[in-house]
This record gives structure tokens, C-alpha cells and sequence, in this order.
């Protein structure tokens, strides 16, 4: 038998979200192009969308609008709760506790999925920008209703009405981010969906699997390494020393687009838009020379930009601390994590695979761990502690 490491190429459930073409660098929302939805679309009316099938009227928006704005607010237990870890503790395990902390409010889950589902896309934002705000010493703010929901969001985190090409701009992140079918947190949130837990358990099931580097944990890294590469002029040798490393370039490859991330190309677009031409020039010089040296490495396999890479101008530009990078890709993701696990318990099935077995077999216990032994032992030792 072959397992596929990593499950690559297979198909272990049905979906009528999301469809990613690798090859084409295509990723589709329920029949539409996703790049074409970001900006033209609120990410509200991409969360009607994925959450119901089909684009809202203006009503039905309104309504979904309405129902997000005045769940903003958090619940008095997830204030206080934030006040002193946020000192200390690192954001997205701020965001993961207080999401399961308002799983536990509902402690009779009499929420249907849809309701939680709307709660939490209202409420992540909030999370985050109060746990930012604590930690600075600035006080908390009360979510703007009259603003949409990157808009608010911005507000909640800086005070100040945000630039509407700011605002803007991050709601055409949102969009992007908002779904890309089983990537490894809605796989796991899948999963955890499978055993008929609650909405807020498999979210906080997913934030753990985004965090890790190889995922969501990926922008803070490209962050990084544009701050350390510094001039244009410096790329190439830099890139070359981590790859002599066998360290990865963050911000590059992906396991399903075998050509440019189509997300990617979009937030490019958005980036140059909005941050210093300086800035946008060192990044699109990193990302001709690391191409061009990963495809000498790999000429096997394309390994282009993915979506984590102009992510990291785009949050930066719109005023987004590198810290929040990975809280405000979960914020977006999870009307996807929740679409997912509506669709999974419309159709459940627990998930239980199998691993193919290669360890020892057919072993003798030694006389010496034998039950007997081990009770004579027990009794030798409580005698000499007596
Ligand atoms: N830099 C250097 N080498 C790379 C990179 C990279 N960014 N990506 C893949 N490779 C190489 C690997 O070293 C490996 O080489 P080897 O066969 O000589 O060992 C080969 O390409 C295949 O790597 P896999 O990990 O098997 O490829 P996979 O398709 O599963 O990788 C992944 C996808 C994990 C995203 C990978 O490209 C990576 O580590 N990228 C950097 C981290 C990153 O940007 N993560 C964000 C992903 S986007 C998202 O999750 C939202």
C-alpha cells in the first residue's frame, strides 16, 4: 500500500464552496472567480455567499450586516479575561482561548450553526484589536455598527476611522482569504466538525493548525525577511545563504497552485497601490530573485509566490502590526471554517482514517514486567518508604 504523505491528492470530502484549479492558478467562491469578487463585492456579501449558496440581494445584506455589527461586542467574561494575558501571552493564543471561552458561554449550544457562525466572524476582529489594545495600555472601544467589517476592524485597532483605500484593501484581503477549500486548519476543523462537537471547539481546533509557519503562520516570517534583507541590491546573496541552509523562503510554494497563487497576483496589484514605492520595490525584487533561484533548486516544480507573500505589505500598509498577521488571516478564514462545517454536518460522517502499521510486532513480554513482578516490586517499595 501507498500512503500519500501529507494526503496529497486525496479526496476525502465533497464541497460546493470552493474549487482551486493548481495548474490554471485559479480559485473560485461557489462558481465565482474569488479575484474577481475581492473589492467589487463586500466580504459580508462573500460570507452570505459561502455561508447560504447564493449573493445576497441588498436586503438580505442589510440584514447580515446588522446581525455582524451587533454581535461585535464582546461579552463581559472575554474583557476581563484578556486584561492581564494579553500582557504576555502571544495574540493568536489570546484569539484561540477567548474563541473557546465564548464556546463555553453557550453552554447549553443552543445556538444553531448559523447563529454561532456569525457571531464568531463578528466577534474574532474584536478579539484581536481588544487584546492589542490591552497589551498597549490604550483603552477598549465600543465596534462602530455604521462601519463594514474590515473598516471596523481597523477603527477597533487604531481609534481613528481608517483611509478608505485602507478599509478597502483589507476587505479585499478578507475576501481572499475567506476560503481555499481543505487547506490544513479547515481539514482539522472538518474533522473536529465530524464528531458533532460545536462550532466554536472546531474553530479553535482550526486556529491551532493555522499557526504553524508552513500555513498561516507564514506572513510575520516574510515580514521579517524583507525588514532583514533591507535593500534590493542585498536579495539575491541573502536568499542564496538561507537556501545553501536548506532553510525555506517564506512566502513561497504552495502544495496545490502549480503557478502563481491567483491571490497572490491580486494583493500584488493591491500592495503596490498603497505601500511606498521603496517598499514595493525590494519586495517584487526578492520575489524575481527567490523564483528564479527556487526554480533552478526545484526545476521539477514550480514554486511561485503564495498568498502569505504581498499579504504581509498589504496588513502592513493598512496599519496591521506583524504580530496581528496570522489573528487577521483567522478573522478572515473563518467564515470559510464555518462554511465548511455547516456543509459537513449537513452530510456527516465521522472522519476516521486509518495508518498503515509499521512498527514491531508479535513481541513476549519480559518475565520482568510481568504483572506479578511489578505488584512485588510495588509492595518492596511501600515497604521501604514505611
Ligand atoms: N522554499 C524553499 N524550498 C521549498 C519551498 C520554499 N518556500 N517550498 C517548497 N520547497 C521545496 C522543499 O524543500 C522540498 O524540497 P525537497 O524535495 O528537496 O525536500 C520540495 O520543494 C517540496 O516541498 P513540500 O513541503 O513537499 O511541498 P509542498 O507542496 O507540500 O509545500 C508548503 C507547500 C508547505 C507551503 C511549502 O511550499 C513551504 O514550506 N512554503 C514556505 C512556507 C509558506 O510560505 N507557507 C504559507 C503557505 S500558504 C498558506 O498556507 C495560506
Amino acid at each position: 500500500m501507498q500512503v500519500p504523505k501529507g494526503l496529497e491528492g486525496v479526496i476525502v470530502a465533497s464541497t460546493q464552496l470552493t474549487k482551486i484549479d493548481g495548474q490554471a492558478g485559479r480559485l473560485v467562491y461557489r462558481g465565482y472567480d474569488a479575484t474577481e469578487l475581492a473589492g467589487k463585492i463586500p466580504y459580508e456579501a462573500v460570507a452570505y455567499l459561502l455561508w447560504f449558496g447564493q449573493l445576497p440581494t441588498n436586503g438580505q445584506l442589510l440584514t447580515l450586516q446588522g446581525q455582524l455589527g451587533n454581535n461585535r461586542k464582546l461579552p463581559q467574561v472575554v474583557d476581563e479575561f484578556l486584561v492581564e494575558p494579553s500582557k504576555v501571552a502571544e495574540p493568536l493564543s489570546l484569539l484561540q482561548t477567548s474563541v473557546s471561552i465564548l464556546g463555553g458561554l453557550d453552554s447549553t449550544k443552543t445556538a444553531s450553526i448559523v447563529d454561532a457562525s456569525i457571531a464568531l466572524t463578528a466577534r474574532m476582529p474584536t478579539i484581536v484589536a481588544s487584546s492589542y489594545r490591552l497589551k498597549h495600555n490604550q483603552n477598549l472601544l465600543e465596534p462602530r455598527p455604521d462601519l463594514g467589517h474590515a473598516a471596523n476592524y481597523l477603527y477597533m485597532l487604531t481609534g481613528k476611522v481608517p483611509d478608505p483605500r485602507h478599509a478597502r484593501a483589507l476587505d479585499s484581503y478578507f475576501t481572499l482569504l475567506a476560503d481555499h477549500g481543505l487547506g490544513a486548519s479547515t481539514f482539522v476543523a472538518r474533522v473536529a466538525a465530524s464528531t458533532l462537537t460545536d462550532v466554536y471547539s472546531a474553530v479553535v481546533a482550526a486556529i491551532s493548525a493555522l499557526k504553524g509557519p508552513l500555513h498561516g503562520g507564514a506572513p510575520i516570517y516574510v515580514w521579517e525577511m524583507l525588514q532583514s534583507i533591507g535593500e534590493p541590491e542585498r536579495a539575491r546573496a541573502w536568499l542564496n545563504e538561507r537556501l545553501a541552509k536548506g532553510d525555506r523562503i517564506m512566502g513561497f510554494g504552495h502544495r496545490v497552485y502549480r503557478t502563481e497563487d491567483p491571490r497572490s497576483r491580486v494583493l500584488k496589484r493591491i500592495a503596490q497601490e498603497i505601500v511606498s514605492p521603496e517598499l514595493f520595490n525590494l519586495a517584487s525584487t526578492v520575489e524575481r530573485e527567490a523564483r528564479d533561484l527556487l526554480r533552478k533548486e526545484h526545476p521539477e516544480r514550480a514554486i511561485d509566490t503564495n498568498v502569505e507573500f504581498y499579504s504581509s505589505l498589504v496588513l502592513h500598509a493598512v496599519g496591521i502590526p506583524p504580530d496581528l498577521f496570522t489573528c487577521t488571516f483567522a478573522s478572515a478564514r473563518s467564515v470559510g471554517w464555518t462554511a465548511h462545517i455547516m456543509e459537513q454536518r449537513q452530510d456527516n460522517r465521522l472522519f476516521r482514517p486509518e495508518a498503515e502499521y509499521r512498527g514491531q510486532q508479535d513481541l513476549k513480554l519480559p518475565e520482568t514486567q510481568k504483572t506479578e513482578t511489578v505488584a512485588q516490586q510495588a509492595n518492596a517499595l511501600g515497604r521501604s518508604r514505611a
